[in-house]
């Protein structure tokens, strides 16, 4: 899982630098899809459940799922979630970052900063014995604290030879509720920010989930596998 999770930070870092004003979301694809190919590496995404693409690329409002396409043109201000995963040797990564297009009014710089610091929160709550509702009450303390919402209808989730295994990780919750985790465990964490309210809904496309209030929305993830310490972040 170490292998898969390098692999999707090598992707995602190369996306992230091709993040520019005037470059397409499916320039961003084809970059991805390049790369995997000279790595000889399959995607996790593409024809999961008919999905048509190795990434998913979310401008302004859209939360996540968005599609990429030679229609969609960065400009200067937008801010682009890029969400990828593989899968080597029958094991998966998955990851998430938001980009900034060129510069980034101050709101906006605020929400991509509150939703990392988040996914930072969530992962510095990993270690064995400590509770999913550990996790999600230290994700949404960041987010609330800065006046953002979390997205509720869609959460992280156990990872391993699935893409999605159980349990649910949600971005909210209570201290010392929930499932307790344990070394080995390997969960993605995946808090999905909104600036405005929380609900989502999902475009004609059947697909992409913006913000039902048009609000810009962020997203981070990480693979985290839980250590006899703490946590290990295999898309590092
Ligand atoms: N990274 C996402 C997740 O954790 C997106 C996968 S949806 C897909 O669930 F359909 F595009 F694969
Ligand atoms: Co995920």
């Amino acid at each position: 899982m170490r292998r898969a999770g390098r692999i999707v930070r090598e992707v995602l870092e190369l996306v992230r630098s091709r993040v520019k004003p005037g470059a397409t979301t499916f320039d961003l694809e084809r970059a991805a899809e390049e790369r995997l190919k000279e790595l000889d590496v399959k995607a996790a995404f593409k024809g999961y459940h008919g999905y048509p693409c190795v990434l998913c690329t979310s401008v302004n409002s859209e939360v996540v799922h968005g599609i990429p396409s030679p229609n969609r043109t960065l400009k200067q201000g937008d801010i682009v979630s890029v969400d990828f995963g593989v899968v080597v040797d029958g094991y998966y990564g998955d990851a998430a970052i938001t980009v900034p297009v060129g510069v980034i009014d101050a709101k906006a710089a605020r929400l991509l900063k509150a939703t990392e610091e988040s996914l930072k929160a969530g992962i510095a709550a990993v270690r064995p014995g400590a509770t999913l509702g550990d996790v999600g009450a230290a994700v949404q303390g960041v987010v609330e604290r800065e006046g953002f919402s979390v997205v509720r209808d869609f959460v992280g989730h156990g990872i391993g030879s699935q893409m999605h295994e159980d349990p649910q990780v949600p971005n909210f919750g209570q201290a010392g509720q929930g499932m307790k985790l344990k070394a080995g465990m390997v969960i993605a964490i995946e808090p999905m920010v909104n600036a405005g309210r929380p609900d989502v809904m999902v475009l004609d496309d059947g697909w992409t989930a913006v913000a039902r209030d048009g609000s810009m929305s962020a997203h981070f993830e990480h693979t985290v596998a839980v250590t006899a310490t703490g946590a290990s972040i295999l898309t590092e």
